[in-house]
Order: structure tokens, then C-alpha cells, then sequence
């Protein structure tokens, strides 16, 4: 599909239809294009749980203030940030790129030292906005390519952090929840499908200069 068509078409299903699961081989396509988005220093600083299983969904339900979504969707993402990113961490990223380019490991060293200093810098405070950023690339690409496929979202930042983090087992010294989004197929009784897109227009949008 022509992707402004696909992005026509989107629009934050607020109730999916309980029948309709998305299949596998369509979740791996959207997952892959999570897999490949860019990051900042290339740190990923995040990892992604698949909620697919229908008792966990079940669950997760009063961690939402608007349950629709979660109680009709098919499948459900977190995206979980980093609160911490150490020296272990970020040695494991350069072996990774030595193994991958086949670089010697020495060559990186420069780059590895300044991203590690500029971690170390970090506040925690200034360390959850950076990493919580990452994730909302990580958001806008799962949406988008969700919309290529066919698949319908609703993006949802809409729960209550700590149950949400407890349901899913999260660590919460070393991570959390930055936003979650929901997929499944949109329910002929959802009405948002029919209301207009509200957007700014572009000459109040873009300014070209
Ligand atoms: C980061 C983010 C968080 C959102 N959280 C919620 C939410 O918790 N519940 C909800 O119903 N919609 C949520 N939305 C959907 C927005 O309200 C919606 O994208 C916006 O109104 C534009 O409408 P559209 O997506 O239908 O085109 C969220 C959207 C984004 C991008």
C-alpha cells in the first residue's frame, strides 16, 4: 500500500475486534521494523515484551485507565527503556560492531570511551528522557509499519507505571514501561474509524525558510 494511503487509513483504534488476531508472519514484519530503527549513539537502550498470550493480556487490563483497547486488541507491546546503561553494556554493544563490521575492536576505542563518558555523565533524570526517546522511535516506526501491513494500533501511555511494570516483572531499578501499543484489527463498531483526521495544515505546520 502507497504509505500515505496506509497513514490515511491509521487512526487510534479505541476498540478492536476480539476476533481478529494478527498473524505471525504480519507481527514479525512490524517487529523487524522496530528491530531496525535508529537510536541515539545506536544504543538501543530499550527491549520490546510481546504480550500475546490471552491471560496476560487479561491481566494487564486495570493497569489501563481506558481498558477497550487492551481488552479487544490481539497483541500488545511494551516498550521497556533502560535506566541504566553501564560499562558492561556498552562493551558488549562494541564487541557487537567488531563482530558485525569485522573492525578490529582497538579501532573503536576512541568512540567507545567518549560514549561511555557521556553515559556516565548522565543524570538519571536526564537518562530516562533520553532513553524514553529512543522508544517513541521505536513507537512511530511499529505504527507506521503496522499501517504498510494492514494491521491496526492504538498507541496508549494511558496506565498506571507501577502496576504496569509489576505485572510484566519488570526489574524497576533497571527499567520501565515508556509506552505501549496495542494491535489487532479495528471493530465495525469502533466510530473513531469514521471521524475526520484532525491536522494541523502544512502552511501552519511547516515553515520553509
Ligand atoms: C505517545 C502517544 C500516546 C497515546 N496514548 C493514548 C492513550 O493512552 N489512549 C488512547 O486512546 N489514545 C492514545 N494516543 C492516541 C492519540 O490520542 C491519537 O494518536 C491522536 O489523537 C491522533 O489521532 P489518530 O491517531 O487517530 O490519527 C496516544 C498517541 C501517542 C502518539
Amino acid at each position: 500500500m502507497n504509505y500515505l494511503d496506509a497513514l490515511n487509513k491509521r487512526y487510534s483504534v479505541k476498540k478492536f475486534d476480539p476476533e481478529k488476531k494478527v498473524s505471525t508472519e504480519a507481527l514479525f514484519h512490524i517487529l523487524e521494523a522496530a528491530r531496525l530503527s535508529a537510536s541515539s549513539l545506536g544504543l538501543q537502550p530499550y527491549r520490546l515484551i510481546i504480550v500475546q498470550n490471552a491471560e496476560m493480556i487479561e491481566k494487564l487490563i486495570p493497569a489501563f485507565y481506558n481498558p477497550s483497547q487492551i481488552s479487544t486488541c490481539s497483541h500488545l507491546i511494551a516498550i521497556v527503556s533502560k535506566k541504566k546503561i553501564g560499562s558492561e553494556y556498552i562493551g558488549n554493544y562494541f564487541n557487537h560492531i567488531s563482530e558485525t563490521r569485522a573492525v578490529p575492536l582497538e579501532s573503536l576505542n576512541p568512540f567507545q570511551v567518549s560514549i561511555s563518558n557521556h553515559m556516565e555523565r548522565l543524570t538519571p533524570e536526564q537518562m530516562t528522557i533520553w532513553a524514553d526517546k529512543q522508544c517513541y522511535i521505536v513507537l512511530g516506526n511499529l505504527m507506521f509499519a503496522a499501517a504498510i501491513e494492514k494491521v491496526d494500533t492504538c498507541p496508549m501511555e494511558g496506565y498506571k507505571q507501577e502496576t504496569i511494570d509489576d505485572i510484566l516483572g519488570l526489574e524497576v531499578t533497571k527499567e520501565k514501561v515508556a509506552v505501549t501499543l496495542a494491535l489487532g484489527y479495528r471493530s465495525e463498531e469502533d466510530e473513531f474509524q469514521n471521524f475526520k483526521k484532525v491536522r494541523k495544515p502544512t502552511e501552519k505546520l511547516f515553515k520553509f525558510i
